[in-house]
């Protein structure tokens, strides 16, 4: 590679806008090349306070604002890196979001005439240190440097036009040290939101113009390195490294800690430890050239299909991994250094040790984070036409040659970037993009460029140009013929280990069904494991929303809340999903009989022994500590198990339900989790629980409004409840209704929708019939019937009341009539309190569980409040139930549950839950809603993926469920 001064130097009239439409790539712009921070040469971050006009076309404005002297005095300001349209307070247009649809008529390449374009103007001077005597312009070349600019750009700088470029999400380098002054140099770049470019970058997120990642110009002396790519194998049989780094440049590699002090271009082999993600060892060296000192960072590892499975370091890998966007609820998809830490920290705290960057490149010190931290990378070319799927793929600019060289330039910018990060172990063409020659030519480029890694493509199901056999969404049933090679296919991809480079959708309540996907990848070494979509909530902070999502904005096409479907909240907090996935992945795993007082302990691991971690003990009774301790396990190896005796269970504690808690932890702080850091767990039972009993203390009695029964009165005409002591209580009765999730709305690949099934059905506005109002000689009854309008089906209803002088028993019989072809959302009780906030119960938690999302549940004594009880979904829907609850309490009363039941408490109904679209809608009432359901429907992930499976169905059927309310103290 050599630098080359660039492109004309005439300036543009309003009509030469045709860059804009122009499939090429651009102009001007360098080689692309591996991306790095230099230990010696100066480089000058141009990011700040930029002068900014927008207008709304792409040839409003003609370019004398980049000609030297230009009076940008009455302009606005924005800060680069971001995103005009996250700046302004709405005075520069709006985010917009779609998933697969372009915003814009398809007529590639023509966009539209209304072209929102950012002008930018940037001043600055040189620091004197550039030049050795302090002097007129600088030592050797400069290169200005855009690491990701929103979705075509034209640069001038002092006046010279320098080029023009597409690629949002790409490097784009101009030599520029011929154009430098020392003082008053004036940048300027025109950036238009749409572009030919954007037919490549239709994936599912925000349409958010700007130059939205750092510019940085780089000093270039004599003799300084160009590109470099370090080749660092690892030979697993002899423990050996071998290192080779060719470089453009002539130089010498050091590595001081192995001794190596080679010539570029010549490889050296030597005993090395070496990188894996859960070993993310790296090698400090130095590229040295005549005029440069490049710092290096070596993993040593090497990637391969061998026996049809994807090994690094000779063994097969199993991916537990997260599909990434960039994300920032205030900044979009500019992300600062600390943002992208907290990332890697979440990811490796939750037990993740892999990321499909979807569906491009991230910025750049994303991957050195995930080589220091150690995660495997899919690295994801910034390329999607999803929206060609509406016209049957017809046009497909990926199909179509006179775009290959723009998909080719896209696949080299990313692979010359990104190749020297140990944790790419996978390069993928890009995603959604149908089929087609392009891609074709893009695979067969890498793979002549890199043969050192494997290339991956959801939509090329025959594996074609993939090393990977990689599907999306396949439900539980589908993965598993997969796994067993059962499901055919061409000869090629019948050779290839597959992943799910999507599952798990983590949009709202959810995913569920996500530890069924895991046993199965854990039974079939084809399966290689899989990746959630997607690792963040979308959502944009707004002044009167909370978080806003598609059509908050206004737009005109949108896809709503779809945007909204990631492991943490638009904050970063984790979401329940991450702590389920936490569970579902955890490398040690834990069973064993707790009544023998054994724990089976296996290591599932793909390269680690146990010694970083260190075992506990407790001994539970009735969620209180008894006594707890350190267990002894081996160091056992990846695979190994071993069974290990637990202590005898401590002599003459207090009765009730008891369980042995066995826990690995951290022995010791690590570089993303601090001692005692919990990594897995699990909960063996000893003594079952104790049901609670009432044994009737007389019957009920009634006066002209009331009747009496133990410590409550009801209504005389209803029956319904109205207080127990001196606790005021509303209801409490039958309740089938849940605010529908976003996987209840979901109907993907044709499922069913079971919201508008249960809508259909009217199940969201059962009528309560009364039947009668019984008083017996111990027990008052109430009989009932629930039914929808305009239905025939209903549930026969009893609520049979007893009680002892201080405890009142409820007995629920539901009896299904009619043809019930639909799950039921939900089947429990509901009442009101008029004060309540903290609570504390016996059961799972200590976030939410549903019967296909509570691996993670762990039964124990919790404290809360009914506020902190609520789960915040951007968009509001069935959330906080804890499940498997023995006992709660809250507003003075205790319930136990015969059996355990789903306990929830909120400050609105159901009802108003279910038409809240943003949280800010809901508004605390007067009343406290209690949930204590005896069962609700699975959860499953067909808002994008199968639905519940047929175990977590909540289906009609005779029932009989109880609970006994008694006043506290
Ligand atoms: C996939 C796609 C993702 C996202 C997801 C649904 O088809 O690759 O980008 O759209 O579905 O959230």
């Amino acid at each position: 590679m050599s630098f080359r001064t660039t492109g004309s130097t005439g300036s543009t009239t309003a009509s030469s806008v045709g860059y804009v439409e122009d499939v090429s790539p651009g102009r001007g712009a360098l080689p692309p090349r591996a991306w790095y921070a230099s230990s010696d040469a100066r480089s000058l971050s141009l990011n700040g306070d930029w002068s900014f006009r927008l207008s709304p076309t792409a040839d409003a404005e003609d370019d004398s604002f980049a000609a030297e002297g230009y009076d940008a005095g009455g302009w606005a300001r924005v800060a680069v890196p971001g995103h005009w349209v996250l700046q302004g307070d709405g005075a520069f247009g709006a985010p917009i979001y779609t998933n697969h649809l372009y915003p814009f008529p398809v007529d590639p390449p023509r966009v539209p005439s209304e072209n929102p374009t950012g002008d930018h103007l940037r001043y600055f001077d040189l620091p004197g240190d550039w030049s050795s005597d302090g002097g007129a312009v600088i030592d050797g070349g400069a290169v200005l440097r855009f690491d990701g600019v929103e979705s075509c750009a034209r640069v001038w700088l002092n006046g010279t036009d320098i080029g023009e470029f597409k690629g949002s999400r790409l490097p784009h380098e101009f030599a520029v040290g011929h154009l430098l002054k020392p003082a008053g140099n004036v940048l300027a770049v025109r950036v238009h939101q749409w572009s030919a470019g954007s037919y490549l970058e239709d994936q599912d997120q925000w349409w958010m113009p700007g130059i939205f990642r750092d510019v940085t110009l780089l000093h270039r002396p004599a003799g300084s390195a160009l590109d470099f790519f370090v080749h660092a194998s690892y030979d697993h049989v002899g423990g050996i490294g071998t290192l080779r780094v060719d470089s453009d440049v002539d130089g010498r590699v050091l590595v001081p800690a192995l001794d190596i002090d080679v010539a570029t271009g010549e490889a050296v082999t030597v005993p090395v430890e070496p990188w894996t993600a859960e070993t993310p060892k790296l090698y400090d060296g130095e590229l040295v050239t005549e005029g440069e000192r490049v710092p290096l960072r070596i993993g040593f590892r090497t990637v391969a299909l061998e026996d049809g499975l994807l090994k690094v370091n000779g063994k097969a890998i199993l991916f537990k991994g997260v599909n990434r966007h960039e994300w920032h609820p205030v900044k979009g998809r500019s992300l600062d250094l600390e943002t992208m830490r907290e990332d890697v920290l979440l990811m490796k705290r939750h037990n993740l040790n892999a990321v499909r960057t979807s569906h491009y490149p991230p910025h750049p010190a994303f991957l050195d984070l995930c080589d220091e931290y150690g995660l495997w990378v899919i690295d994801e070319c910034d390329l999607e036409t999803h929206g060609f799927t509406e016209q049957n793929w017809r046009d497909n600019p990926v199909d179509d040659d006179r775009w290959t060289p723009a998909l080719l330039d896209r696949a080299a910018r990313m692979v010359e970037r990104d190749k020297n990060h140990p944790s790419v172990v996978i390069w993928s063409l890009g995603n959604e993009a149908g089929t087609g020659r392009g891609l074709t030519a893009m695979a067969e480029w890498i793979h002549g460029r890199d043969d050192s890694r494997l290339v991956h493509y959801e939509g090329d199901w025959d594996c074609r140009d993939t090393d990977v056999y990689s599907r999306m969404y396949a439900d539980h049933a589908e993965t598993e013929r997969i796994g067993k090679r059962l499901d055919g296919g061409t000869h090629k991809r019948r050779q290839l280990p597959y992943i799910l480079c999507e599952y798990g959708h983590a949009m709202g309540n959810g995913p569920g069904g996500i530890a069924d996907y895991q046993r199965i990848f854990e039974a079939h070494e084809r399966i290689q494991g899989g990746f959630i979509w997607e690792w963040i909530d979308h959502g944009v902070t707004h002044p009167e929303l909370g978080y806003a999502y598609g059509g908050d904005f206004g737009e005109e096409l949108h896809d709503s809340n779809f945007v909204c479907d990631g492991l943490v909240f638009p904050d970063r907090t984790p979401s329940p999903g991450l702590i389920e996935f936490k569970k579902v992945i955890e490398p040690v795993r834990i069973d064993g009989d707790g009544s023998a007082g054994t724990v089976r302990v296996r290591n599932a691991f793909d390269f680690t022994d146990l010694s970083s971690l260190a075992f506990e003990w407790a001994y539970q009774v009735d969620g209180k500590t008894i006594e707890a301790g350190a267990l002894s396990v081996p160091a056992l190896l990846p695979g190994e198990s071993a069974e290990v005796k637990l202590p005898q269970p401590p002599a003459g504690g207090p009765a009730g339900e008891a369980l042995w808690t066995v826990r690995a932890l951290l022995a010791e702080d690590t570089a993303w989790g601090r001692k005692d850091h919990q990594v897995a767990w699990a909960q063996l039972p000893v003594v079952e629980r104790l049901l609670p009993t009432v044994t009737p203390g007389g019957g009920p009695t009634a006066s002209e409004r009331l009747i009496y029964l133990g410590p409550a009165s009801f209504d005389v005409r209803t029956g319904a409840l109205k207080t127990i002591g001196g606790i005021d209580v509303t209801g409490p009765r039958l309740d089938v209704w849940r605010a529908t999730t976003d996987n209840d709305e979901g109907a993907w690949n044709g499922n069913t929708c079971y919201s508008r099934l249960w809508r259909e059905l009217g199940l969201h506005r059962v009528q309560h019939r009364l039947d009668g109002v019984e008083l017996g000689a111990d027990a008052l009854t109430v009989r009932t019937r629930v039914a929808p309008a305009a239905r025939e089906v209903g549930l026969r209803t009893t609520y049979r009341w007893t009680a002892d002088d201080s405890r009142l028993k409820l007995t629920v019989t539901v009896d299904p009539e009619g043809d019930w072809t639909v799950p039921l959302p939900r089947l429990g009780i509901r009442f009101g309190l008029s004060s309540a906030d903290a609570v504390t119960w016996y059961g799972g938690g200590p976030g939410e569980g549903y019967p296909d999302t509570k691996s993670a549940s762990m039964v124990s004594r919790y404290h809360s409040t009914v506020d902190e009880l609520q789960t915040p979904y951007v968009r509001p829907q069935e959330n906080g139930v804890r499940p498997d609850v023995r006992w709660a309490e809250l507003g003075g009363l205790r319930i136990d549950g015969d059996p355990e039941f789903g306990f929830a408490a909120r400050r609105w109904t159901t009802e108003q839950l279910d038409a809240a679209a943003h949280l800010t809608d809901l508004q605390a009432g007067d009343t406290v809603w209690v949930n204590l359901d005896h069962g609700q429907m699975g959860i499953g992930s067909q808002s994008c993926g199968p639905g519940p499976l047929p175990q977590y169905h909540l289906l009609a059927g005779p029932t009989e469920f109880s609970f006994v309310f008694s006043e506290i103290g």
